[in-house]
């Protein structure tokens, strides 16, 4: 009798904890930090945020139930990813923002990286005019002018909160702590001796036994950083004590960043790149993202061919992808950089004449070739990079995609700060035909100047149905980004497949040079075999990208994906 009463007393102890456990309140950050679960999708309709981790969906959550906008949430999202998801999510890095307000106007923020005023077109040579990629890629001398701040700045003015509500999730979860996941501790784990190379002042990411999942990363000096935010606004992040940290840090690594340079740094508001499809109306971001252009021509290209007559993952449709993948990223090594810098083609790159004529020469019977291929008659790099999707019950819809370029970036903590520093530096050209890290080309477009942006991939994206949000998407994966989100769009208009389908699927990719498929491991092995049969080169890899998708569902009601490559969540209510 006794026993079974001790027995009864331990399941009812067990069932409560196993309820905080999977249901945290989210609203109280300190819950956060003993227990949370991962949520791969939810139908909701007051608003939903997918991330690559759940706090920072959390946090984005949090703030939207206090009465903020999906703008709102996308910087409280950041922010917290600052914090919870050090490989990608940063205030030491850059990103785009695009957003469909609720008054229909389309918003496109740039706040890309820029070359620091002392950088130089041949300075990653050496003496005999060899690239250093060590040097762009690695340390101090790999980071460009970070661009984050200025753009939640610049974001803030559609929000309707103020920023010391957006920004405390993050100061908390740096303040108190929160437990990492497995992924992240592997991440840290493989990243130890590269953060003792790269720092001088030890970071907070570096610890004496390995870390496991569980254990709890607090970051004081972040979070002191982000209390100077707090009260000071940007200023608090390019002036005063964080500016003299990050000059202190170059200092101590042959940096080139100065107090010019951060005090200079603003970011853009730019125009959106709108086009149709199908019915549909694409937002998306123009340069100095190459991804917008490379979706509007990969889709444009594609659009005449019935692509979903041929089925999902069939050999003709990935064929078809493929060909039209390879002509667009002939273009992106040949034309594109920083327009504030070089003129770029766009108009042309995606008008209707030179769409018709760069396809005419696609052959559905055989393998294209790189080699004959050429950039039309007029770079892969990192895959840290990270993507947020937003929506709220207002109309306004928000796509954000991040980085710092290579996992954990530069590896280069600012000493005092604790914040990483992005090695984007490297998304330049650093010579004419020199592959960066991921093996993307360029040539004087994305040449290296003062206070030019780097070319990047990143395509945050919201697909428009009758004028009103109908799919909010997009992902890390450098030059794998506008691929997959080029795949996710057709996947979910032509191929009619679910959200999680859409996003799930194996995914394959195509870049021009090298002349191969990337096929994603769980590719169908017979349309592998298919495209061999035709000539193609095909690699199987590991996985490509995380995507982030909100889709709309007839009714209203959104349906919030979150990608099941790593950690990402999605929350809504
Ligand atoms: N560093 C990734 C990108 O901007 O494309």
């Amino acid at each position: 009798m006794k026993h079974s009463f001790l027995l009864a007393f331990l399941l009812v102890i067990a069932s409560l904890h196993r309820a905080v456990a999977q249901e945290p309140d989210i609203d109280d950050p300190s819950s956060v930090k003993a227990h949370y679960k991962i949520q791969k999708t939810v139908t909701c309709s007051n608003g939903a945020v997918v991330s690559a981790h759940p706090l920072a969906s959390r946090a984005g959550l949090s703030v939207m139930k206090k009465g903020g906008n999906a703008v709102d949430a996308a910087i409280a999202t950041q922010l917290a990813l600052a914090v919870v998801y050090p490989g990608a999510g940063n205030i030491g890095g850059g990103g785009f923002m695009v957003a469909r307000l609720a008054n229909g106007k389309n918003l496109a923020i740039d706040y890309r990286e820029k070359a620091p005023a002392a950088a130089g077109r041949d300075m990653y040579l050496d003496a005999n005019g060899n690239p250093q990629m060590n040097l762009s890629q690695n340390g101090h001398l790999a980071s460009g002018v970070p661009g984050t701040i200025a753009g939640l700045f610049a974001s803030l003015k559609y929000a309707k909160l103020p920023f010391s509500v957006l920004i405390e999730p993050a100061i908390e979860l740096a303040e108190k702590g929160f437990e990492i996941t497995a992924n992240e501790a592997n991440g840290l784990n493989a990243y130890k001796n590269a953060f003792i190379k790269y720092n001088s002042v030890q970071p907070a990411f570096v610890k004496e036994t390995p870390w496991k999942a569980g254990d709890t990363l607090v970051q004081k000096d972040l979070a002191a950083t982000l209390k100077r935010i707090r009260d000071l606004g940007q200023k608090g992040f390019y002036e005063g004590e964080t500016a003299k940290l990050i000059v202190e840090e170059m200092q101590r690594g042959k940096g080139l960043i100065s107090y010019e340079d951060l005090k200079n740094y603003q970011a853009k508001e730019r125009t959106a790149l709108v086009f149709p499809y199908k019915g549909y109306s694409i937002v998306s971001m123009p340069m100095p993202s190459s991804g917008g252009v490379i979706i509007n021509q990969a889709l444009r290209m594609i659009e005449d061919k019935n692509i979903g007559k041929m089925g999902f993952a069939s050999v003709g449709a990935v064929q078809l992808m493929v060909e039209a993948e390879r002509r667009a990223y002939a273009d992106r090594a040949e034309f594109m950089g920083d327009a504030d810098f070089v003129k770029v083609p766009v108009k042309k790159l995606t008008s209707d004449a030179y769409i018709k004529e760069r396809f005419s020469d696609y052959d559905p019977t055989k393998a294209g070739s790189s080699e004959t291929t050429k950039a039309g008659k007029i770079n892969p790099e990192s895959e840290e990079t990270t993507h947020l999707s937003v929506i709220d019950k207002f109309g306004n819809a928000v796509s954000v995609t991040t980085t710092l370029n290579g996992g954990y970036g530069s590896k280069t903590v600012v000493g005092g700060a604790g914040f990483l520093l992005n090695n984007e530096m490297d998304d330049f050209s650093v010579k004419p035909g020199v592959p960066n890290m991921y093996g993307a080309l360029g040539t004087e477009a994305n040449a290296i100047a003062p206070g030019k942006r780097m070319l990047s991939s990143m395509t945050p994206t919201i697909v428009l149905k009758a004028g009103k949000p109908f799919l909010v998407v997009g992902t890390p994966g450098g030059t794998t980004i506008p691929t997959s989100v080029f795949q996710s769009i057709v996947n979910v208009i032509d191929f009619k497949l679910s959200t999680a389908d859409a996003v799930y699927k194996p995914k394959f990719h195509h870049q021009w040079q090298p002349d191969e498929i990337y096929v994603e491991k769980g590719f169908p092995e017979k349309t592998i075999d298919g495209l061999k049969a035709m000539g193609y080169k095909v690699n199987v890899r590991g996985s490509i990208g995380r995507t982030e998708a909100i889709r709309v569902l007839p009714g209203g009601k959104f349906e919030a994906v979150a990608d099941n490559r790593g950690d990402d969540a999605a929350e809504g209510y």
